[in-house]
């Protein structure tokens, strides 16, 4: 079976040549673009010479079209609007390097890119994919899509990886605009058929949303913490219980998924720290084109249910885009409202848009604070030349030389856009569009009566689940690779022993270094362990979890190889070591990233996955101190997401496992809790879980450290390094944490999201009164983490209601 280029059909697909087309990790199906009927299909289909473990799926990237000459798409879609997106995977296909590909491409008369090389501008970004995606009105006589390699460059060619395209209802028309900072009416820039680009949609204080979590129209939601400016990154949390989110009817729900108003970033909790600082978002786009940024709100925290409660304003550039008091706008909690600002750039090369947020204290709310559900940024085309294209990035230069990947340090981009040649004026601020209430009917439309009619052939859809994973993404290495990686498992590159068998680092080709694990081949158990490891690993990515390159299984051997974790295992950072001890809020920050990996394994994949073996020697830190999780070869998934439990042989580590577990032998995601519990108070005590020289009373960490705590003389058995640096509000936090973690029940225990709450507000509770000593807060806003008691337990529980998800509070070097 060849793909070539896949077109990807929405709903009524082209069956036609089924042998062409496949189906992506979100189980869509993409036809062959051997399939367009009647076109003569010049250049070739090659393959993707590696495949990089970072890609989503494997379709459609494996292969593409090579093009060496101009070369037209004619697409019979249309009328309408339609969201157009291309995917571009640059690695080398063949004999074509990927640096070879700088090309053009236009859509009808519509320059969508210009001596674009996605080689160095996935590089630029510190990615290893593009999609761009453009919205645009269709005339009724289809589109014509024209890829143009560039004159300029010797032997250069164009490719594309997969072509996609969604009818659309009209989400983009505002209806008339009220001026804010007195706009020019005449250069509204909106019309029925303006071209836009999709520059940011961002998911604010979630996770990233695939384009399964919104099945309109496959949009892709990015989670934001990258973006975020500084180290102030407020606090993320998710829907409160009592909250419904509803739509109102003048607002049609093809907006925005729920997903996206379901969670949100604030400031945080403590008003005097709010009043200091902006939550900011800084935004690379090219400059000298008009913007339309739509920001989406929606009040989803318990307390937050009346007018001025919250009033903020939003900075654009550095101007007074706007006040907002959410309730006010929206008309109450849980109901949606988005808002349309346009903004003009100036100059040309790349600028930087410059996104904040401030309490305003003019109607002198209840609490300081700001809050941000999701973020689009799109690009509109400029109108005298139908242009969307912007200028090439240019790569910025570390220090050592190399291009920067760095994902966290678009910021810098000023600095180095202003040397690097391009200079770029930054001045107008127009206007803003108010669309908070968007009169129109409710929009009647489906994706089933588009007027878009789809190449001819007998349409279906097929329904392949996507589980079936491909181990293609992840390497397949050779022995001899790994041999000569480790210098034939020499000692001196040992790393560790473990019960699947030695642990090694090494290098591979292009000099990245890798852990090697390299298992016992005698054991049984062994096996399954490692397939378990492959097909858990390859499903899962996040920045809490450790990557999986590749694996070997030739002669017998089963080699697993991961990224190298150059700071190795939390545990060797606690005790029996003598490396240095980790500050009381490095170690705040490393079990927050645990938690964030453990919470999107219980919630964040397509099934609900239990680690099974979370302990101190399984969370490893990379160079940056980044906390990831380690060891799936226990791990069980379940589809059934709302009663999640598994029936087992008990497995896990002495000293960390589950006794409710032991007991009846069903397998909760309270499991992992528990496990966690214990680490949290590993981290605390610096001791091991288990230690049979202490006197009897204290050879299970978990039950000595509870006796002490219920006689309130837990702060004497903690490591004698922390004495006096942990903030009395921080250590009530985090060890009431951990005892309601090693619950005996485990409906006493919290899930992952309360737990991931809990150690959030540790943090700032450590931070608040690092920075303030002695001042009290201008407000209180302890209303706001008001203490509820949740019914089904009887226990007390912090904002049982507040759910934090996903996305990082930190900014891992902003301390
Ligand atoms: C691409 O890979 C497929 C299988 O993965 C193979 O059948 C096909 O021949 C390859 N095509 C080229 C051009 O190498
Ligand atoms: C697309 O190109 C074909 C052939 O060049 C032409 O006949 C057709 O009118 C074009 N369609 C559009 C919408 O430009
Ligand atoms: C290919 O397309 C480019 C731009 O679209 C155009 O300038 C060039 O003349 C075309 N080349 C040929 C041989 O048609
Ligand atoms: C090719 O080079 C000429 C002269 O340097 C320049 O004007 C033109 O824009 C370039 N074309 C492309 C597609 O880069
Ligand atoms: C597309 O453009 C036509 C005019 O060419 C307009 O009537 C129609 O409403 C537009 N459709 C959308 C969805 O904007
Ligand atoms: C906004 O202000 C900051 C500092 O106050 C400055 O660095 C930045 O360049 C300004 N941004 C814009 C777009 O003017
Ligand atoms: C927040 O941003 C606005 C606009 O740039 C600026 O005037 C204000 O001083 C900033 N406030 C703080 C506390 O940084």
């Amino acid at each position: 079976m060849i793909f070539f280029l896949t077109v990807l059909v929405t709903s009524n697909a082209d069956g036609c040549g089924a042998t062409s087309s496949a189906t992506d990790s979100d189980g869509r199906t993409w036809d062959g673009d051997a399939n367009l009927r009647g076109v003569p299909l010049p250049g070739f289909s090659a393959n993707a010479s590696y495949l990089d473990p970072s890609l989503p799926s494997v379709i459609p990237y494996m292969n593409a079209r090579i093009l060496s000459s101009n070369f037209t798409y004619i697409l019979g879609v249309g009328p309408g609007r339609m969201f157009l997106r291309l995917y571009f995977y640059p690695t080398s296909y063949g004999e074509h390097s990927a640096v070879d590909a700088p090309f053009s491409v236009t859509a009808g008369l519509h320059r969508l890119l210009s001596d674009f090389n996605p080689s160095q501008t996935a590089q630029a970004m510190g990615r290893t994919y593009l999609i761009r995606e453009y919205s645009l009105n269709i005339t009724s006589r289809g589109l014509n899509l024209t890829f143009s390699p560039s004159p300029n460059h010797t032997g250069s060619y164009a490719f594309v990886n997969g072509i996609e395209i969604v009818p659309t209802p009209d989400i983009f028309t505002i209806p008339v605009p009220r001026f804010v900072n007195g706009g020019f009416p005449d250069l509204i820039p909106i019309s029925s058929i303006i071209s836009l680009e999709t520059m940011y949609r961002l998911n604010v204080g979630g996770a990233t949303l695939s384009t399964d979590d919104d099945p309109d129209f496959y949009r892709s939601w990015e989670d934001d913490s990258r973006y975020i400016y500084g180290s102030s990154r407020g606090m993320t949390f998710f829907q409160d219980s009592s909250v419904t989110i509803s739509y109102p009817l003048s607002m049609s729900h093809y907006i925005a998924p729920i997903n996206v108003y379901s969670t949100a970033r604030s400031m945080g909790i403590n008003a005097r720290i709010n009043m200091m600082y902006n939550l900011t978002w800084i935004l690379p786009v090219d400059a000298g084109f008009y913007y339309l940024l739509r920001f989406h709100f929606c009040e989803i925290q318990y307390p937050i249910t009346k007018v001025n409660q919250r009033n903020f304003f939003i900075y654009i550039n550095n101007e007074t885009a706007v006040q907002m008091d959410l309730i006010r706008s929206s008309g109450g909690a849980g109901i949606p409202i988005y808002t349309n600002y346009i903004i003009i750039t100036v100059g040309h090369g790349q600028t930087d848009l410059w996104i904040a947020l401030h309490p305003d204290l003019s109607t002198r709310p209840e609490y300081y604070d700001a809050i941000l559900n999701g973020l689009e940024v799109f690009k509109l085309q400029d109108n005298s030349n139908n242009n969307l294209a912007g200028v090439k990035p240019t790569l910025k230069k570390n220090h050592d030389g190399k291009a920067s990947h760095g994902q966290n340090k678009t910021y810098n981009r000023i600095p180095a856009i202003a040397g690097g040649g391009d200079v770029v004026g930054f001045l107008a601020l127009l206007i803003a569009c108010f669309c908070v209430m968007y009169r129109r009917k409710k929009t009647k439309y489906s994706h089933g009566k588009t007027n878009w009619n789809p190449p001819k052939g007998h349409g279906e859809l097929a329904s392949t689940t996507s589980h079936t994973k491909d181990l293609k993404l992840c390497h397949h290495f050779s022995f001899m690779q790994i041999q000569e990686a480790t210098n034939n498992f020499d000692e001196a590159f040992l790393l560790g022993k473990g019960g699947f068998g030695n642990v090694y680092h090494g290098q591979i080709a292009g000099g990245k270094k890798v852990a090697i694990k390299r298992g016992n081949p005698l054991s049984r158990q062994g096996i399954q362990e490692f397939r378990n490891e492959i097909e858990m690993l390859t499903n899962l990515r996040h920045r809490h979890l450790v990557s999986l390159i590749g694996y070997c299984d030739e002669e017998s051997e089963m080699i697993l190889l991961y990224d190298y974790m150059a700071n190795g295992t939390l545990q060797e950072h606690l005790y029996n070591t003598n490396k240095p001890p980790l500050p009381w809020e490095h170690r705040l920050v490393i079990c927050i990233g645990v938690a964030l990996g453990l919470h999107y394994l219980h919630t964040g994949a397509k099934q609900t996955i239990i680690h099974r073996d979370v302990k101190s020697t399984n969370i490893l830190l990379d160079d940056k101190w980044v906390a990831k999780v380690s060891d799936f070869g226990l791990s069980k998934a379940s589809k059934d997401v709302d009663n999640t439990h598994v029936s087992t042989v008990v497995k896990g580590t002495f000293g960390y496992l589950d006794p409710e577990y032991f007991r009846k032998q069903r397998l909760t995601n309270k499991s992992d809790v528990y496990s966690f519990g214990v680490v949290l108070f590993e981290v605390l005590c610096a001791r091991p879980v288990i230690d049979p020289e202490l006197p009897e009373e204290q050879v299970g960490l978990r039950e000595w450290a509870l006796s002490c705590q219920r006689k309130g003389v837990l702060n004497e058995i903690i490591d004698p390094y922390l004495m006096d640096k942990i903030t009395p509000q921080c250590f009530r936090k985090f060890a009431e944490t951990a005892e309601q973690c090693v619950a005996e029940h485990s409906v006493d225990r919290p899930s992952m999201g309360d737990v991931l709450w809990s150690l959030q507000v540790a943090l700032q509770l450590q931070e608040d009164d690092c920075n303030l000593s002695e001042e009290t807060p201008l407000l209180n806003t302890s209303s706001l983490m008001a203490t509820r008691v949740r019914p089904s337990s009887g226990s007390t529980m912090s904002i049982s209601g507040q759910k934090v998800v996903f996305s990082e509070i930190m900014h891992p070097d902003g301390r």
